[in-house]
C-alpha cells in the first residue's frame, strides 16, 4: 500500500450504515472510491465525502474488476437478506485479488457461525474466501447496530412506546456503526488489524425496559417498553424489505426471543484506544435530532 492517501473502494458508500465508513476513511487520509450502482448516485457519494465514484454491481464480476483496478483497499458489506449475498461477497474478494488489491475489510456479523440464521450463514463463504486469499483481510463481527433504533424512534418520541417483537427483558448486544466504521478505516489505512477477526460490541447489553428508561430520561417524559407481534412491528417500523426478507428477519427476532444476543466490548475498546460510543449517548443524540 502507498504510504499516503491509499485509495479504498467502498461498497454501500451511500447506504445507511456503510455510508458512515466514507467519512471515517476520509478523516484518516484515504482517497475514497465509492462503488455506486447507478451514475445518479455519484453526487450523493461525493457529498458524503467520497473523492470519486465508480458504477458497478456485486453481481457483475467484470464491473467489480474495473472498480477495484488501482485500489489499495476494499471495504465490503453484504446487502441484507439477499439470496445470493455470499456469491456477491465472493465475487468482490475474487475481483480484489485479481486487481492486486492489498487490503480487504469485510463487515460481517457477530457470531457468523450461528448458521441456522440465513444472514449469518451467508457471511461464512465470504470469510472463507478471504482466509484462503492472499489479501490482508480484516473481518469485523459487529453486534446489532444502534442505528436500527432510528426506525423505532418516531413511535418512541411521539407515542411514548418502545416496542420490539421479543420480550422486554431480553438482553441484546449492540454497537454504534460509527465505531465499526472507525475500525474499518483503521484496518484499511494501517497494518494494525491485518489478518484479524474482531467481535465489535458497545459496553452493556441492555434490555428494552432499560432502553425505554434511557429514552424517557432523554425526552423528559415517560416511555414504556412493550412487546409487539412481528407483523405489527413491521407495519409500524416499515423496514425496506420484501416478504422473503421480512421472513428471514422474523427468524432473527425469534432467535433473540429465545436466546438474546451475547457480545463482549473488550476488543472494540482495545482497537479504538478509547471507550466505545454508548447506547445512552446515542439515544440522547436521537432525542436532540
Ligand atoms: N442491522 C444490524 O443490526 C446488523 C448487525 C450486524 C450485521 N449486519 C449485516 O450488515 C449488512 C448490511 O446491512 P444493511 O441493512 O446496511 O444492508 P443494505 O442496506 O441492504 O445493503 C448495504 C449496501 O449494499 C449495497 N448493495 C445492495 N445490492 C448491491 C449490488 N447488487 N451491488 C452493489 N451494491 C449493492 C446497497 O447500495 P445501494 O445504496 O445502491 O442500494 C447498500 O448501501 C447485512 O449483511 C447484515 O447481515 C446487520
Amino acid at each position: 500500500m502507498k504510504q499516503h492517501r491509499p485509495t479504498v473502494l467502498v461498497v454501500g458508500a451511500t447506504g445507511r450504515v456503510a455510508g458512515l465508513v466514507v467519512p471515517a476513511l476520509a478523516a484518516r487520509g484515504a482517497t475514497v472510491r465509492a462503488l455506486v450502482r447507478t451514475a445518479q448516485d455519484t453526487r450523493k457519494a461525493i457529498d458524503n465525502g467520497a473523492t470519486e465514484a465508480v458504477v458497478a454491481d456485486l453481481r457483475d464480476a467484470a464491473s467489480l474488476l474495473r472498480a477495484a483496478d488501482g485500489a489499495d483497499g476494499v471495504f465490503h458489506i453484504g446487502p441484507a437478506f439477499q439470496p445470493d449475498e455470499a456469491r456477491m461477497g465472493c465475487n468482490l474478494v475474487a475481483a480484489a485479488q485479481q486487481a492486486g488489491v492489498r487490503k480487504f475489510a469485510f463487515s460481517s456479523v457477530i457470531q457468523p457461525t450461528h448458521a441456522t440464521l440465513a444472514n449469518h450463514a451467508s457471511k461464512v463463504p465470504v470469510e472463507t474466501a478471504l482466509f484462503e486469499s492472499d489479501l490482508e483481510y480484516t473481518v469485523l463481527h459487529p453486534a446489532n447496530f444502534f442505528q436500527n433504533l432510528k426506525g423505532a424512534w418516531p413511535a418512541i418520541a411521539s407515542g411514548g412506546v418502545f416496542a420490539e417483537p421479543w420480550p422486554v427483558f431480553t438482553r441484546i448486544a449492540r454497537v454504534d456503526y460509527r465505531d465499526v466504521a472507525e475500525v474499518a478505516a483503521i484496518a484499511l489505512t494501517t497494518d494494525r488489524l491485518a489478518h484479524g477477526s474482531f467481535e465489535l460490541c458497545a459496553p452493556g447489553r441492555f434490555n428494552r425496559t432499560e432502553i425505554a428508561a434511557m429514552a424517557s430520561e432523554a425526552l423528559g417524559r415517560p416511555v414504556v417498553a412493550k412487546e409487539l407481534d412481528f407483523d405489527d412491528w413491521a407495519a409500524l417500523t416499515k423496514p425496506p424489505y420484501n416478504a422473503r426478507q421480512l421472513h428471514l428477519l422474523s427468524k432473527v427476532h425469534a432467535h433473540y426471543a429465545a436466546h438474546g444476543l451475547g457480545g463482549n466490548a473488550l476488543t472494540l475498546e482495545a482497537i479504538l484506544g478509547r471507550a466505545p460510543r454508548t447506547l445512552n449517548n446515542y439515544i440522547q443524540e436521537l432525542a436532540r435530532s
